[in-house]
């Protein structure tokens, strides 16, 4: 049964499904684009740290434009369930706010210590060509950026376990509020 018919804004729904594509891509795979990988190297899969930054950085400002159009615009309200899952919901839209612009931001912390000692040749990388993006040897915050990664991981299995659970449990079609119109 359709109860709530209510959607988020085109802007919204642009917006998190740019910023979903982008960090499902970056949790996932971009990791080889900082890690070496002597079995995919050039012309295969080259790896790319400067890609790997630059892309962070623009899930970075993507998520800072979500959040401000969030603030301004709030979401339509949830549809009826049990109040300790629209709990959790919220906390997982919210950590994954702060994990879009953490894990960029600890990202930036960690790259002088494990990209400029390995690859000096990327001592100085832009974004995409740019501008140069700031970066700092901040190893005890820099040990976060794996960790924050792997919290995405699990947050994202349980997002999308939520999602499937209304589509084909509920069948609530919850997910049309989140489907471009
Ligand atoms: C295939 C993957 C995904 C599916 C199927 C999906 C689906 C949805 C749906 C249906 C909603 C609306 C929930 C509601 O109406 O209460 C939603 C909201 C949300 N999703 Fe996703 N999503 C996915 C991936 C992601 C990813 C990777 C992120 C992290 C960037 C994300 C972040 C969010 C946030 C923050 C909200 C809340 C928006 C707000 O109220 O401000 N989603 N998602
Ligand atoms: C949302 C954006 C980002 C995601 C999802 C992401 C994801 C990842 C992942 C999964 C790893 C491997 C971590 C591990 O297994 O320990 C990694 C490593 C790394 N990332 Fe990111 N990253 C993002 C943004 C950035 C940015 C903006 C920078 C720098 C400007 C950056 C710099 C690095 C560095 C230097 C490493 C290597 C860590 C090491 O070898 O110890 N990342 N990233």
């Amino acid at each position: 049964m359709l109860v709530n018919v209510q959607r988020y804004s085109l802007v919204a729904i642009i917006l998190h499904w740019v910023s979903a594509l982008l960090l499902i891509y970056m949790i996932f795979w971009g990791e080889g684009l900082v890690r070496g990988q002597p079995w995919m190297n050039p012309p295969i899969a080259p790896t790319n740290p400067g890609l790997h930054a630059s892309l962070g950085i623009l899930i970075l400002i993507i998520a800072v434009a979500r959040l401000g159009w969030r603030l301004i615009n709030p979401p339509p309200p949830d549809v009826p369930m049990p109040v300790w899952h629209a709990t959790g919901a919220h906390i997982i839209h919210w950590a994954f706010y702060a994990l879009m612009i953490f894990i960029p931001l600890s990202g930036m912390a960690e790259w002088d210590k494990s990209i400029n000692g390995k690859h000096p040749e990327f001592a100085n990388f832009n974004f995409f060509g740019l501008l140069p993006i700031p970066h700092y040897s901040l190893s005890w915050f820099g040990g976060l950026h794996g960790l924050m990664t792997n919290l995405a991981m699990f947050l994202l299995f349980l997002h999308v376990a939520a999602a499937l659970k209304h589509q084909f449990i509920d069948k609530d079609k919850l997910i049309n509020r989140m489907a471009p119109h």
